[in-house]
């Protein structure tokens, strides 16, 4: 099947603007390029930013960043995958790629295949948060993440306290999961009590409720020595940055997932973020404190071959991590579905999940 020539996306035209679907071209994929009908996407904060605070867009610009869908044509340089192959993949670099669309044309290593017996929109939630993750991990704390992982493999500090901040949220639920799977015992996390038993199945030694006046003195308590890494997965100024800067001393990592929320948008106050975690609030002297930023994960090499196209297939399909809940986001149009699936993130709605939505009617 060829695409058509041109096809439906949806945009935004500035902040608070109401999305738009416009007609974008159908690109035809070069060399080691697929092109993607998208069944299914997924709605993350980063769209809410993008589309209410205007963040790092140029309007009109289309939204989304994760899709599952079946491969429609393939480049002549493509060896891996086929027409008809059902994929999944995190994708974000211009337009052609963005998650929002009917069609995406993108390089083949951005895709991995389906696990078989796992639905496509389950799998939609994973790609751009596993991503961050094993980026936040390999990058930002400096943590080796080795693949294929040696049986009985036992990582160096498999006992120092790593705290995850948020452990609910889609990025702090891979994150737990992944540091379970690379053998890493001493996982601290914060979360509503609801959550809590879900969070102990994917490894986590211990789980606070982020809104007891006390968090941070349970997690000093409790951690079992200084807590040396820290992935702040909310990055809220108040919610997470504030906290956290009480709990880590000299000799620690934080990875923060940019932006910095320095103030949630209300119905006649715009959001405000900052990009610099390091000045967003006082830390200790000697923490290091560094902006999480998976748009750059492609800088390392091996995982840009290998992590789309065979780890996270392989994570998925042998059980060590499994997808985030999902809420199906409902809509008589495409615009409808993303307009709602925006509505619930203003709203602050999804708890432990994920919103996903169709794209392409089947
Ligand atoms: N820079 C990057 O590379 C990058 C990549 C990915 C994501 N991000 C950013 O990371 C953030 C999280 O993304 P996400 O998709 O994982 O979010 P999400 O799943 O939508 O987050 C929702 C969860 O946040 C939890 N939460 C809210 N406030 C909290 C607080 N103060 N302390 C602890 N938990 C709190 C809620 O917990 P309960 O339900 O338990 O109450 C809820 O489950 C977003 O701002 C996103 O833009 C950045």
């Amino acid at each position: 099947m060829s695409p058509s020539k041109t096809h439906k996306a949806v945009a935004t035209f500035g902040p608070r603007k109401p999305l738009q679907l416009i007609d974008v071209p159908t690109v035809k994929p070069p060399g080691k390029e697929v092109c993607i009908k998208v069944a299914w996407t997924a709605s993350t904060p980063l769209d809410l930013h993008q589309a209410d605070g205007g963040l790092l867009v140029n309007p009109p610009q289309v939204l989304g960043d994760g899709a599952s869908g079946i491969v429609v044509e393939v480049g002549d340089a493509v060896e891996r995958l086929k027409v008809g192959d059902e994929v999944f993949g995190f994708t974000w670099r211009s337009q052609q790629d963005k998650a929002h669309q009917e069609y995406i044309t993108a390089p083949e290593n951005l895709f991995g295949l389906i696990p078989k017996r796992m639905a496509a929109e389950a799998v939609v939630t994973v790609p751009n948060n596993l991503v961050c993750v094993c980026h936040t991990l390999t990058h930002d704390l400096h943590l080796l993440f080795p693949w294929p992982l040696p049986e009985n493999y036992v990582p160096e500090e498999f006992e120092v306290p790593i705290l995850i901040w948020g452990g609910s949220s889609s990025v702090g639920q891979y994150a737990l999961q992944v540091l379970k799977y690379l053998g890493y015992k001493n996982l601290i996390t914060t979360a509503s009590p609801k959550h809590h038993q879900m969070l102990k199945d994917y490894g986590a030694r211990i789980t606070v409720d982020y809104n007891s006046v006390d968090v941070v003195d349970q997690i000093l308590k409790l951690a079992g020595g200084k807590v040396k890494y820290a992935i702040d997965c909310i990055a809220s100024r108040e919610g997470s940055l504030e906290p956290i800067s009480k709990i880590l001393e000299a000799g620690s990592i934080v990875a923060v997932s940019l932006p910095v929320i320095i103030r949630d948008a209300t119905d006649t106050v715009l959001p405000e973020y900052s990009m610099e975690p390091d000045k967003a609030v006082k830390w200790a002297d000697g923490v290091e404190v560094v902006g999480t930023r998976t748009h750059f994960y492609l800088e390392n090499k091996f995982f840009e071959e290998h992590l789309q196209a065979e780890i996270i297939p392989l994570l998925l399909a042998s059980g060590d991590v499994v997808p985030n809940r999902q809420r199906i986001v409902n809509g008589e149009t495409l615009l409808e579905r993303a307009e709602n699936a925006l509505d619930l993130l203003r709203r602050k709605v999804p708890s432990g999940e994920r919103l996903v939505w169709r794209v392409a009617e089947p």
